[in-house]
């Protein structure tokens, strides 16, 4: 038939949904999985936001909005930000996309030229390899090792760029590690952004899963630094909203109307009522978003001490997301070896740490946005399916 362009070649398939797509194959075949692949939270949205978006239909708020958003969801963020995250933005600044996934494709479309190099964590959401790729442009990792509590090392990142580095990409809270970047890491690479004139993309979409009062600090508060950042965030994850598809970016003007352009021919915007369900939502589920994140916590560390109890894994303790990267080196076999063993044999889903990037290389990802039953189940046949792997 007819081939894909040149450039799909740096469009592989997701390896979160080479793996979701084989549990979900043994479930239909009777196979009782336990799915702790995929980053989607399992609460059902808020009721107060799901009423805002009855009302709004019924309202018949049912047409196309302006490329920008909704001036009342425009407004709302800017207030959320300037409120929470004490960056004062106007509505002019703001973006909304469809999810933060469209916000990472029109950063990286408006400003990589082919050749551009954009430094990007290891291991990382992959969009950040395959999106730079996509328009030639080239992601050079900067890695974050577990020794180092998957903290930035700066040295190494500083290594790493050359005059042809436009971009950095930081992740915080992060996927796949659940990582927060402390305020000392994000003042340094600041610092860092600054000397070497660098558009800083930060990818907040966990802020809100953040665990044991540790603070979210976002890198475009810090002085000069608002400038030269584009901050993606969005509703998914945070209000229990993926199949919404609703999702921000906060910048300068120009950064703006660079992005736009991107989303205008892509996407015209953001579903009206979804744009107005937002609006409820930063202002109104708070008090809900708040019951998820102490659920998530239980969770966490049901399956933290459970997986640090088992011989030969270990894990730290995620500050924050929904993820738990586990280290399973000592059993000497490949991270997908490892997953497609778990998923095999103890029918529970997990992805290989290499999904993420070379680095996860010896480790698997587990989410915990699954039920807290579920996840004590998980441990018991994860810790049995290990034990006759060690036989
Ligand atoms: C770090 C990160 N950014 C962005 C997204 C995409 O979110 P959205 O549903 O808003 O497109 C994800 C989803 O897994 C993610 O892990």
């Amino acid at each position: 038939m007819f081939d894909t362009s040149k450039r799909m070649e740096a469009l592989p398939f997701s390896g979160i949904r080479v793996m979701m797509e084989r549990a979900n194959r043994m479930q239909r075949e009777g196979e009782d999985i336990i799915h702790m692949e995929i980053g989607r939270p399992d609460f059902d949205t808020p009721q107060v936001i799901k009423d805002a978006a009855y009302k709004s239909l019924e309202a018949g708020h049912v047409f196309y909005t302006s490329n920008y958003g909704t001036p009342e969801l425009r407004a709302a963020i800017a207030e959320k930000l300037t409120r929470e995250n004490g960056v004062e933005y106007k509505p002019e600044e703001i973006l909304v996309t469809i999810g933060a996934s469209e916000g990472t494709y029109c950063a990286i479309a408006a400003f990589l030229n082919p050749g551009d190099e954009v430094l990007v964590p290891n291991p990382v959401w992959l969009n950040y390899l395959h999106v730079p790729e996509f328009f030639g442009a080239v992601p050079v990792t900067y890695n974050l090792k577990e020794e180092n509590n998957y903290q930035i090392d700066m040295e190494e990142l500083e290594d790493k760029i050359t005059d042809r580095t436009k971009m950095m990409v930081i992740n915080t809270p992060g996927n796949p590690t659940g990582t927060v970047q402390s305020r000392e890491t994000l003042e340094k690479l600041a610092a860092i952004a600054k000397k070497h004139d660098l558009i800083v993309v930060a990818d907040e979409i966990y802020e809100k899963l953040i665990y044991g009062g540790v603070k979210h600090v976002s890198i475009a508060s810090l002085p000069g630094m608002k400038e030269r950042t584009i901050t993606l965030n969005g509703f998914s994850k945070c209000y229990s909203m993926t199949g919404w598809r609703l999702g921000y970016a906060a910048a300068p003007v120009d950064f703006i109307s660079g992005m736009v352009r991107v989303h205008q021919y892509v996407n015209t915007c953001a579903a009206s009522f979804v744009q107005d369900a937002g609006v409820v939502a930063l202002r109104e589920a708070e008090p809900d978003v708040q019951k998820m994140v102490k659920e998530y916590e239980r969770r966490r560390d049901c399956a933290v001490k459970a997986l640090n109890a088992m011989d030969g894994v270990s894990c730290r303790t995620p500050e924050g997301a929904f993820y738990i990267f586990v280290n399973v080196k000592s059993f000497g076999k490949t991270s997908k070896e490892i997953s497609d063993y778990l998923l095999d044999h103890a029918k529970v889903a997990t992805v290989p740490g290499t999904a993420f990037g070379s680095m996860g290389e010896g480790y698997i990802r587990l989410s915990y946005a699954c039920s807290y039953e579920r996840i004590v189940e998980a441990m018991k046949r994860i810790e049995a399916a290990f034990k006759e792997l060690k036989k």
